[in-house]
């Protein structure tokens, strides 16, 4: 994580001291370093490009999921990246943040009417279908106002990514895509609608993968597929591979280079002469992100050695949704001579579940003490709710010198006055 680094024994980002942002903001809230997502963006395209070549059309269409601030959204604007969004709300938001139509995928299980029309007026690149009366009612939509609808259909090639399972959507039995054993059959129905074109194939076998072999048995299925879909007649100039490239959260996760990925992007789907579109969400977001709090209580247990903290599972729900386990520093290094202890990290909130971090070993930690949840940049705030009336937590963006509130907190009579007792 190298924008969040010690300087003079205090945790910065870049060149702003976390210690500096919790006094101006208060906490728990989010701190993301422009140079991080901009590092992890770029590390990607020169990868790809080292390893493909200038010839190839790769279209990387960031996961707005990950992280929804249009602030961020905007960063990636700058450097040219597309969107794979999965709701009308996110679609605002992309648009809102400059990426135009032609660099926008739209996934998602359950798309309705009204997110279909709004996406066939902002011209998008490319729906991903994932049935048959998606697709009928697409067609209706997209005939009414005269268009045809570009689509990909996303495959289900039933191959399981690893991972946690709650994040493994390629395999058979999921809500996901159409079988792969009935893609053929899906073509040919969607070639005789009159407000469809079809111009893809589409994936996506889940997420925080960190193995290589999923991946390249998905995307061997995907060529396969093109090569039998073109026999057939059906033009396929796009494919979209999804996101799910797996990052380090942790000293103990490995994971396979950029460039090995890119060696098996060129071996698997290299010669199909497709615009290749990718989705990553955290590989962009995660390490950008972490989530700054405060020791409010240490209580000690038969058990345990409880910090509670000012942020929880509304806040950041890895912990209870993925098991996800998160690095968690001190912002203020202590003394290095002192033992470390174990301690489990909790949230305030009224459920067992609101553990952040289970076995944590730190340094004498006091009340009032800051902690640094690492690697919250994906899948942090964009999850974050209301629950146990909470207010929804600041997000700061930090680039060198410079901060800049990119989301204010809401405060509990903000969304009350969203509320009315009727008379
Ligand atoms: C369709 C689709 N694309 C891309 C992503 C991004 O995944 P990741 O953040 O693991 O790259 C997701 C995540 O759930 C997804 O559902």
């Amino acid at each position: 994580m190298n924008s969040f680094s010690f300087n003079s024994d205090i945790l910065h980002v870049e060149n702003v001291s976390l210690v500096k942002i919790s006094k101006n903001v208060g906490t728990p809230l989010y701190v993301y370093s422009k140079k991080q997502f901009e590092n992890n963006y770029n590390l990607l395209t020169s990868s790809l490009n080292k390893t493909l070549g200038k010839k190839y059309d790769i279209l990387i269409a960031y996961s707005v999921k990950s992280n929804s601030n249009i602030a961020v959204i905007n960063i990636l604007n700058s450097l040219n990246s597309g969107a794979d969004v999965v709701s009308l709300g996110e679609l605002k938001r992309t648009l809102k943040s400059g990426i135009s139509g032609d660099r926008i995928v739209f996934s998602g299980v359950g798309k309705t009417s009204e997110e279909m029309s709004f996406a066939l007026d902002a011209n998008i690149l490319q729906f991903n279908i994932e049935s048959i009366p998606e697709l009928k009612m697409l067609s209706e939509i997209a005939s009414t106002k005269g268009k045809k609808a570009p689509i990909a259909i996303r495959i289900n090639p039933d191959i399981n990514a690893g991972g946690h399972k709650n994040i493994s959507t390629g395999f058979e039995g999921t809500k996901f895509g159409i079988d792969y054993k009935e893609a053929q059959e899906a073509y040919d129905y969607a070639s005789n609608l009159k407000g469809i074109e079809i111009v893809g194939v589409d994936i996506h076998i889940g997420s925080q993968i960190n193995d290589l072999e999923p991946f390249r048995l998905a995307y061997e299925k995907v060529s396969d597929l093109v090569f039998s879909l073109r026999d057939k007649g059906h033009n396929i100039s796009n494919i979209d591979l999804g996101g799910g490239i797996g990052i380090l959260y942790n000293d103990s996760d490995h994971i396979f280079s950029l460039t090995e990925y890119a060696a098996m992007l060129k071996q698997t789907v290299g010669d199909l002469g497709c615009k290749i579109i990718l989705e990553p969400g955290r590989l962009i977001s995660g390490n950008a992100g972490v989530l700054l709090t405060k020791i409010i209580r240490i209580k000690t247990t038969n058990k345990y050695n409880f910090l509670l903290i000012d942020a929880a599972m509304n806040d950041f729900l890895r912990p209870a949704l993925y098991e996800a386990n998160h690095d968690i520093i001190e912002v203020i290094k202590s003394d290095k001579n002192n033992n470390k202890k174990v301690y489990k990290i909790a949230g305030p909130i009224c459920e067992t579940g609101d553990v952040i971090k289970e076995n944590c070993y730190l340094t004498n930690p006091q009340e009032g003490d800051l902690l640094a949840i690492l690697c919250a940049g994906a899948y942090g705030a964009s999850m974050s709710s209301t629950y146990n009336s909470r207010s929804l937590i600041p997000e700061v963006l930090v680039s060198g010198k410079k901060m800049d509130i990119i989301r204010k907190r809401i405060s509990t009579e903000e969304l009350i006055s969203f509320e009315r007792i009727p008379e």
